[in-house]
């Protein structure tokens, strides 16, 4: 299997790989993980993950380095993650440890898949928890499985690093302020999907708002929101940058972003996380989405159609979001000096 794959032609989309390791959990107690090459669940028709909806999920990444090593991105801040996710949706947390072990084990038993060094392909990793309590009367389940899937996936920018055009929706809300939009929900896709799929018709990505106000930048598709005001400054150690980011209690707390927001500080950047009105945008030099899977996707223009505005930032990306793009990509392929401990590199277990 691993022989046909063409790694500088991955997507961003699922290859599959040999195993999947699965760990379930009765009563709040969980087993220890195993690798498995079946794909299928045994899973009751009234299971809680398809029946309410008590699913949350992860998506992490395994870097092979510029030294051959496997690095593991901030694994520990996805597991944290989870288990506010699970406590969400009143589901039993995954041990940080069980987690940790069950990614390893995604990648050792995958190795083959992990793109060499120099594609721009990294291995993506999605830890999934579902209730498989299976009931009818609406109310939380006591059972659960655990399972990491392992993907080889390209680089998000094969070619050039590009911008993309964003347009802002009031007629579908991502999250509700004391929601579920602070948790990796399954719900939460798929309430937005209406949003994002017909900004996609138009050839556009889609921008929230708050859902209360519809007046402040929550999310953009499924990454956070960074705006930057240069003030006319280079990307040098300079106080008169800022680095903004919204405040909200419906957005991820990305890890990117807050990756981003340390680069940034270091570099004497200004970092503010704050409520942003949607008509900053024309104050604003640079502006980009944050995210695993592409890092940072620099934004070139906020369409407002209902407004009959058009905000544009820039026509490609800027130097102070390049230089923290290429900072953080560093970090992750072992190219830069792990100051903070990010990354974890993966040693085989034999
Ligand atoms: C809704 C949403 N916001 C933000 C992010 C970015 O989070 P992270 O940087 O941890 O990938 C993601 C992706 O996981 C997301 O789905």
């Amino acid at each position: 299997m691993v022989q046909n794959i063409d790694w500088s032609k991955l997507g961003f989309h699922y290859t599959e790989t040999e195993f999947i390791v699965r760990a379930a959990c009765h009563d709040g107690r969980w087993e220890e993980p195993y690798a498995t090459t079946d794909k299928y669940l045994q899973l009751h028709v009234s299971a809680t993950a398809l029946q309410y909806g008590q699913e949350a999920f992860e998506g992490l990444k395994a870097f092979r380095g510029i030294d051959g090593k496997i690095r593991i991105f901030r694994w520990r801040d996805n597991a944290r993650r989870m288990a506010k996710s699970a406590e969400g949706l009143y589901m039993t947390p995954v041990p940080e440890e069980l987690f940790g072990k069950a990614i390893r084990m995604a990648i050792e038993k995958n190795i083959d898949f992990v793109p060499p060094y120099g594609t721009g392909a990294t291995l993506y990793l999605r830890p999934l928890l579902i209730g498989t309590t299976p009931r009818l009367g609406v109310g939380p389940g006591h059972d659960f499985e655990f399972i990491v899937i392992a993907s080889p996936i390209g680089p998000y920018y094969p070619g050039k690093f590009h911008c993309t055009t964003f347009i802002v929706n009031r007629h579908v809300d991502r999250a509700a302020p004391y929601g579920t939009g602070q948790f990796k929900v399954g719900g939460n896709y798929a309430s937005s999907f209406r949003a994002t799929e017909s900004a996609h018709a138009l050839g556009y990505d889609c921008i929230f708002l708050d859902a209360q106000h519809h007046k402040y930048i929550d999310e953009c598709s499924a990454a956070n929101f960074i705006g930057i005001k240069t003030n006319g400054q280079q990307p040098t150690a300079n106080s008169q940058i800022e680095y903004l980011t919204p405040k909200s209690s419906a957005i991820l707390p990305s890890i990117t972003n807050d990756s981003l927001m340390t680069l940034a500080k270091e570099r004497g950047y200004k970092v503010t996380r704050r409520h942003i009105r949607l008509e900053e945008l024309a104050d604003m030099q640079e502006a980009a989405a944050c995210g695993t899977a592409c890092v940072i996707s620099p934004i070139d223009k906020v369409l407002d159609p209902e407004r009959d505005r058009t905000y544009h930032i820039c026509d490609q990306p800027g130097p102070v979001l390049s230089e923290l793009y290429h900072a953080l990509r560093d970090i992750q392929f072992g190219r830069a000096e792990d100051k903070h401990l990010w990354t974890e590199v993966f040693t085989p277990s034999v």
